[in-house]
């Protein structure tokens, strides 16, 4: 539900068996370790990658995955409660993956669920699968450098009041070492004060400021983020921001260093108007964004085995591709 459910050793865990899911994830072998289970995947918000990704990864195991999408699809559009949707659904189901529009949401379902249930984004409060899947990919990025995953510098960029992601992936950072941070926001976007106050308790560096290009400097992630429009007021209010900071080949090989991996959890918004992380990046090798997007189903796939408590069984299960 939040990734302050996690001490560092879980993360450890998470990212041992991810590891294992490879060859299953790139369709060198086939598993049926989850035959007979049921996904419950339940978006009650727009999702392309973290509902694809929870149902494939679930299939890649073997499992069965039964999709309701958007609000106006269930009950809930009659006023049937979050409680009653949890008592039925969760009797449907052996797990249930959940995204929803109001912070807290997934917690309130959970709580009536009899299955478990994993937060596939609420509200602009978290999005734990996304901040490990980042931190998974930041991970694998420093050690293709022969980094560890303590003492590294990143660049937050964008709407950090309304970015689940980033309030998940510096929740999650906090159990990490040395971590300097530089969160790059117009001030009235900037990174909720109880999330800079972790990060501190935490001991990391915290640097606060409006300005792009000195932020890129110097640090080993740019992790880029759009302006969350759904979540304001207006759309005028959100066009006040979008097209703020912009990201593109001119200003990164200008002002970064040649070798800083550059993320962003996507959606990005490519209208010309926002278009904060340009297409002309697109074949730069320091371009993780879909490296992190392949890594989310290795870190789903891992969440779904060990909730499920298979995850020494999934090669035990397995078989040679007869395609
Ligand atoms: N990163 C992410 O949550 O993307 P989707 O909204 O497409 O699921």
């Amino acid at each position: 539900l939040s990734v302050s459910q996690f001490e560092r050793g879980d993360i450890d865990r998470i990212f041992a068996v991810a590891d294992t899911m490879v060859p299953y994830a790139r369709r060198e072998k086939v598993t049926r370790v989850l035959e007979g289970a049921i996904l419950g995947n339940m978006f009650f918000e727009p999702s392309t990658r973290t509902r694809v990704s929870f149902g494939c990864a679930f299939n890649l195991l073997g499992g069965t995955v039964r999709e309701t999408v958007g609000v106006s699809a269930s009950s809930l559009a009659k006023g049937e409660s979050l409680y009653d949707t949890a008592r039925v659904l969760s009797g449907y189901s052996d797990v249930i993956c959940m995204r929803h529009p109001q912070s807290g949401s997934v917690a309130e379902f959970a709580a009536a669920s009899r299955v478990p249930v994993v937060n596939g984004g609420d509200g602009a409060n978290e999005h734990p699968t996304q901040a490990l899947l980042d931190l998974y990919t930041i991970r694998k990025e420093l050690e293709g450098k022969g980094r560890a995953l303590d003492n590294f510098r990143i660049a937050m960029i964008g709407d950090l009041k309304h970015g689940r992601t980033v309030h998940s992936l510096c929740k999650l950072l906090c159990l990490f070492e040395k971590v300097q941070l530089v969160l790059v926001s117009p001030g009235e976007l900037a990174m909720p004060e109880v999330v800079v106050e972790k990060l501190r308790e935490a001991g990391h560096q915290v640097t606060i400021t409006d300005q792009l290009e000195p932020s890129i400097k110097h640090v080993d992630i740019v992790y880029s983020t759009r302006i969350q429009e759904e979540r304001f007021e207006s759309q005028a209010e959100a066009d006040r921001y979008r097209g703020r900071f912009r990201l593109n080949r001119d200003i990164f090989t200008l002002h970064a260093e040649p070798n800083t991996v550059i993320m962003h959890p996507l959606p990005r918004d490519s209208r010309a108007e926002a278009n904060e992380l340009d297409s002309d990046l697109n074949e730069h090798p320091g371009l993780a964004i879909f490296r992190q997007t392949d890594n989310g189903l290795l870190v789903r796939m891992a969440l779904f085995a060990m909730l499920l408590g298979v995850e020494d069984k999934v090669a035990q299960y397995a078989r040679p591709i007869t395609w």
